[in-house]
């Protein structure tokens, strides 16, 4: 393209049907891609308005704008896949649309309609086409953001907002580096604390000192402000091996909660058991897929509170979200007691991968009308 004009050549690569990405080195981390879209709420109009997509680029505030002094702000994700006729899938966008709506209402913040979430949600997947891998091989993400952007500067709600979409192609939450069938060489495993961990399996840390909500908190929705506060335990527990941690419920410290961004799973024999959402675990959009996918297995499921002792007796355990959509946990660590678990070919978590994937990408039929083709 040496002899085309910086327009011409940008032009040149859009009008291309996929992206230069290197689609199997993908993992869960940003590649830029064209457009993004930005509509405001401001105080006169008071109302969402004027919709339009952008480059992706940076963004301007005000210094003293709601969400960069005192975090209100939310944020969700979902994925767009390909099916194997080049057809473009949503997954249960509506979903995320009401979840945005019930955070932004906690967070004393106007939300979009769940009609300008899709369209936006739409739009944005359509104008970054070329970066939805192709099928089998990975997921466009799709992050819409909710900030309070108005000149305020005292603790209130904010006068104006920005709701933004942008996206990124993704593969794996946590990259596989190995496959299991590997010999145990030494640069496919961490060895501490003399425990050996594969490179790519789950393996979770419970956390006994650090809560990520507090009942009346904002644990039930995905408040930005949720997240950063378990930097600190989980980058420790993440030099030590650990791919995650799982969080205690604050009141008795000893019921599980969820994951840093997933939701948590015990199966034994015919049950499936999951954290019940009283406001301090995030209702997974997965999660709640899986308990309808398993219960169609025949499986009783249950939400309610689990004792951390009665994970220990689980067959297998299995975490859910977006991103990883599901992955057994290969080993929980508690008081320095490490559990291991079953996983691989047949286990129940691969059985409802497969079939969430299947409907998700088309390839199996979507009985229950979770997806939406937009192309
Ligand atoms: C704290 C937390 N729990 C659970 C989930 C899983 O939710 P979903 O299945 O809707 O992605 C997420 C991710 O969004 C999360 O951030």
């Amino acid at each position: 393209m040496g002899s085309l004009s910086k327009q011409e050549q940008v032009e040149c690569r859009e009008k291309a049907e996929y992206a230069n990405v290197n689609w199997d080195e993908l993992g869960f981390a940003l590649t830029k891609t064209d457009y993004m879209y930005v509509m405001n709420f401001t105080e006169e109009e008071q109302k969402f308005f004027n919709g339009t997509l952008t480059r992706f680029g940076n963004i301007e505030m005000c210094p003293s704008s709601g969400i960069l002094n005192y975090g209100q702000g939310l944020f969700e994700g979902l994925k767009a896949y390909r099916k194997e006729d080049e057809g473009i899938l949503l997954f249960r966008p509506q979903e995320n649309a009401l979840r945005m709506k019930m955070g932004a209402d906690r967070m004393c913040m106007p939300s979009p309609t769940v009609d300008q979430f899709i369209d936006a949600v739409k739009k944005t997947v359509l104008a970054n086409k070329r970066w939805v891998p192709p099928y089998g091989r990975g997921s466009l993400y799709v992050r819409p953001l909710l900030m309070g952007t108005g000149r305020n500067l005292g603790v209130k709600p904010s006068s104006d907002y920005t709701f933004l979409v942008y996206a990124s192609p993704v593969g794996n939450y946590h990259k596989v580096y190995c496959c299991r069938e590997a010999s145990l060489k030494v640069k496919h495993v961490l060895e501490l604390n003399n425990t050996l961990f594969l490179k790519g399996d789950l393996n979770l840390m419970v956390e006994d000192n650090v809560h990520r909500a507090i009942p009346g908190g904002t644990g039930g929705i995905k408040a930005v402000t949720n997240y950063s506060p378990v930097y600190k335990p989980l980058t420790e527990a993440k030099a030590k091996g650990f791919s995650d941690l799982l969080f205690l419920d604050a009141s008795t410290g000893s019921n599980i909660e969820e994951g840093s961004a997933c939701n948590i799973f015990i199966l034994k024999g015919n049950v499936i058991s999951t954290p019940a959402t009283h406001g301090t675990i995030l209702p997974g959009i997965t999660r709640k897929s899986i308990m309808e996918i398993a219960s169609g297995f025949g499986y009783q499921v249950e939400e309610r509170a689990i004792p951390i002792k009665e994970v220990f007796d689980a067959e297998e355990v299995f975490c859910t979200g977006t991103a990883m959509v599901v992955k057994s946990v290969a080993s929980i660590t508690y008081q320095g007691k490490r559990i291991q678990y079953k996983l691989g070919a047949e286990t129940l978590a691969q059985k409802l991968h497969a079939t969430l994937t299947g409907i998700q990408t088309g390839l199996i039929e979507d009985k229950l009308g979770w997806t939406m083709l937009i192309d």
